[in-house]
């Protein structure tokens, strides 16, 4: 479950990024200024792409979980999108505070915040969606353990990774019953949206 790659996005003044759905609807999710992975890299926004793609088609979504959290923005948006219980996984203590700080700042008191869940893919617990925006070989080598830990009919959004990726993903998800739905790309980077038979 390690990954020794250095994720970093320095923020040095607190961010509100505005995301519209549909029906002018939109989404404010507020960071603090901090340096944990998660702003406005395209990796980040091709996740967000994938995640309002997933609401604006009404998928039955009752449970996430976001591997990989860092700042939290994507926490943020999926609970504010959808109020769904939403858990997330984090290496770096670092980060894990951050998006601890920035969930309190989104949420209020009354509402319960995201839970932090230690090595998510050795639990039992299922989810009906998701989200992982890890660079290098985690996704590769994890993909089986996710996709167990995914609701049949769930759904899992991938980035982190080139567009040259895309075939290769497609094949080693479609040996574990995960089929391609739909992709963002933003060149090179790319997310892809899979769901659990
Ligand atoms: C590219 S950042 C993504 C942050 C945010 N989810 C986003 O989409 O912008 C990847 C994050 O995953 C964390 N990470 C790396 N390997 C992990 C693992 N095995 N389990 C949980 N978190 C991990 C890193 O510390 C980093 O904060």
């Amino acid at each position: 479950m390690e990954n020794f790659d250095i994720y970093i996005e320095e923020r040095t003044e607190d961010e509100t990024h505005v995301v519209e759905l549909e029906n002018n609807r939109t989404i404010e999710i507020f960071l603090n200024k901090g340096s944990a992975f998660g702003s406005n890299h395209s990796t980040t926004l091709l996740s967000i792409e994938s995640l309002k793609f997933l609401y604006i088609q009404n998928k039955s979504i009752d449970s996430a979980l976001d591997i990989g959290s860092g700042s939290g923005i994507l926490s943020i948006f999926i609970k504010k999108m959808s109020f769904t219980e939403v858990d997330y996984s984090e290496i770096d203590e670092f980060a894990r505070n951050e998006c601890l700080k920035n969930f309190k700042s989104n949420f209020t008191k009354k509402l319960k915040l995201p839970e932090l869940v230690d090595n998510p893919l050795s639990k039992n617990k299922k989810y009906d969606l998701v989200v992982v925006n890890i660079s290098g070989s985690f996704i590769p080598k994890n993909l089986l353990k996710i996709s167990e830990i995914i609701s049949n009919n769930g759904y899992l959004v991938i980035s982190g990774f080139n567009i040259n990726k895309e075939n290769k993903y497609v094949n080693l998800a479609s040996g574990i019953n995960l089929n391609l739905i739909k992709s963002f790309k933003k060149d090179p980077w790319i997310s892809m949206i899979f769901s659990k038979e």
